[in-house]
């Protein structure tokens, strides 16, 4: 039985598809090991890999299209299993004597998936069960070497099998949420179709990142910034497993931070790991640079800036740094087609910390830049952080500067902070803190009259914003029970200085954002 990562693994083939690292991540959910590689591999390159499996992952292409990505149509004959999802499928079809025809109108969203063949991949799955679709072309005709598995109203070839090769299509796509079952599919290919066993753990995903940060190290130096929250205290520790030693961490103060917040990191941080920490004060610089300016993109343009001057003067104060890490999660890498190594060269990096690698010359490292939030929380508990630190709601790195609307100065910060602590108070108070992704205070630049006591005060609205999501992409507002939203209005106004009225925010992601600016 297999016990090792490289015993078993899949590899998906990327054909540019946004849902590429979603098909990962659901195959590791299922505890396989899987890669993602260039649609373009040729069939030694799959043998040097020894897959159990192949995944071809949807694309944005017509198959006719010019240029459209291909694979090598060898790889379907060389007794590998292979699941064809969407773009995927209509290529395998296509290559094996099939025909794909565009349909008259683009089909996206949910459809009514009816299975014919309920064994095989389709075994566990419910003869009638939501898909979702997201295509232009279909699968017209096949050669008479395949059978079709399922069908939808617009779609009579939705699922396909070859009859004699252990190979499959799916013009749907099973990886997304939308398609409730999808997993019983994948983990029938994986399972039955694949041979594999399950065996592969997140923890061996640690392992073999820490093997490698220590082999591309050598003896050189790491700076990595933290911020406190989970994705760089986790990359921290990562990093810390690797070379010990060799890193220093860098937490610039920005005056942006939640209350508290940067003594909280710092003893946190000094009591998980001993390693050598920087902790550079530039409250000062960044509310300069801040002032008289209220539009959103300039503020965060300006705070990216301070943020590497604050960054490289520290850095320049450390002996031999060749490497920056940075907590760069797989939603923060908007892609334009796929992974950097896939078809789609023109990736573009959401840097947290906006261009810092470049100016700074460093080489990067990013551990977990093929993760999502829940994947880098469980890694987090697998190399030992707390939980309370593990769990904590994300916070963006220009920190409270995008919830002050308007022009930011410390008064008002002053009043965020308060407003902001006594939200997460009361949502910890409600045990509801884990149960929601994430929640915050914005204040607004709205003056409204009110009456307190037997005077009439002018003063600043609040509003609560709350959201649930798995991915962040998209949001839904979060239904909070009355009775805590009460209580967090009521202490607001009667604690905070400056707030007269509480507002709850009820848009979603989208059309709004989960941050106000
Ligand atoms: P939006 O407002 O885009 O936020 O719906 C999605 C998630 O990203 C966080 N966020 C940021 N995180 N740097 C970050 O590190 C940023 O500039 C930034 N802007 C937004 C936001 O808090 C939410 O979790």
């Amino acid at each position: 039985m297999a016990t090792s990562t490289s015993d078993q693994r899949i590899l998906v083939l990327d054909f540019g598809s946004q849902y590429a690292q979603l098909i990962a991540r659901r195959v590791r959910e299922q505890n396989v090991y899987c890669e993602i590689v260039r649609h373009d591999i040729t069939p030694e390159q799959i043998k040097s890999h020894n897959p159990n499996g192949l995944i071809l992952s949807g694309g944005p292409n017509s198959v006719y299209a010019d240029g459209a990505p291909k694979c090598d149509p060898g790889i379907f004959e060389m007794g590998i299993p292979v699941l064809a999802i969407c773009y995927g499928m209509q290529l395998l079809c296509e290559s094996l004597g099939g025909k794909v025809e565009s349909t008259p109108t683009r089909e996206y969203g949910r459809a009514t998936l009816k299975v014919i063949e309920s064994d095989d991949i389709f075994e566990g799955f419910p003869a009638e069960d939501q898909v979702w679709m997201s295509h232009g072309d279909q699968v017209h005709q096949v050669s008479d070497d395949f059978i079709g598995l399922a069908k939808t109203e617009t779609c009579p070839l939705a699922a396909v099998r070859h009859k004699s090769l252990p190979v499959y299509g799916l013009q749907f796509h099973p990886e997304v949420t939308h398609t409730p079952n999808g997993s019983v599919l994948l983990r029938n290919f994986l399972y039955k179709t694949c041979g594999c066993t399950g065996t592969w753990k997140l923890t061996d995903f640690a392992d073999e990142m820490i093997a490698s940060i220590r082999e591309r190290v050598g003896d050189d130096r790491v700076i990595c910034g933290l911020s406190g929250g989970v994705d760089s205290s986790v990359v921290a520790a990562l990093l810390y497993k690797a070379i010990g030693p060799q890193l220093s961490c860098i937490l610039v103060d920005n005056g942006l931070l939640r209350k508290n917040e940067a003594d909280i990191v710092v003893e946190q941080f000094t009591n998980h790991f001993k390693t050598d920490l920087h902790v550079v004060d530039g409250k000062d610089r960044f509310l300069e640079t801040l002032k008289g300016i209220t539009e959103p993109q300039e503020k965060r343009r300006r705070i990216g800036h301070m943020f590497i001057d604050c960054f490289k003067s520290e850095s320049e104060s450390i002996d031999g740094v060749k490497f920056l890490a940075q907590g760069t999660l797989y939603p923060d890498v908007i892609e334009s087609g796929a992974a950097p190594d896939g078809p789609a060269a023109t990736i573009k990096l959401h840097h947290n910390v906006g261009g810092l690698p470049e100016e700074l010359g460093f080489e990067l490292i990013e551990p977990l830049r093929d993760l999502f939030k829940d994947e880098v929380r469980r890694l987090g508990i697998e190399l030992g952080l707390p939980e309370h630190l593990v769990w904590r709601h994300p916070f963006p790195g220009p920190g409270l500067a995008v919830r002050c609307l308007g022009e930011v100065a410390e008064p008002k910060l002053k009043v965020l902070r308060e407003a902001d602590a006594i939200v997460i108070e009361e949502i910890m108070a409600a045990g509801l803190y884990r149960e929601t992704s994430q929640l915050f205070a914005v204040l607004l630049p709205v003056q409204s009259v009110g009456v307190m006591g037997d005077a009439r005060t002018y003063d600043n609205a609040l509003v609560i914003r709350c959201v649930n999501t798995d991915d962040f992409m998209t949001a839904d507002w979060t239904h909070l029970p009355y009775e805590v939203l009460g209580k967090m209005s009521t202490r607001i106004i009667n604690e905070v200085n400056g707030i007269n009225r509480v507002c709850y925010d009820i848009s979603s992601k989208p059309p709004a954002t989960i941050e106000w600016e």
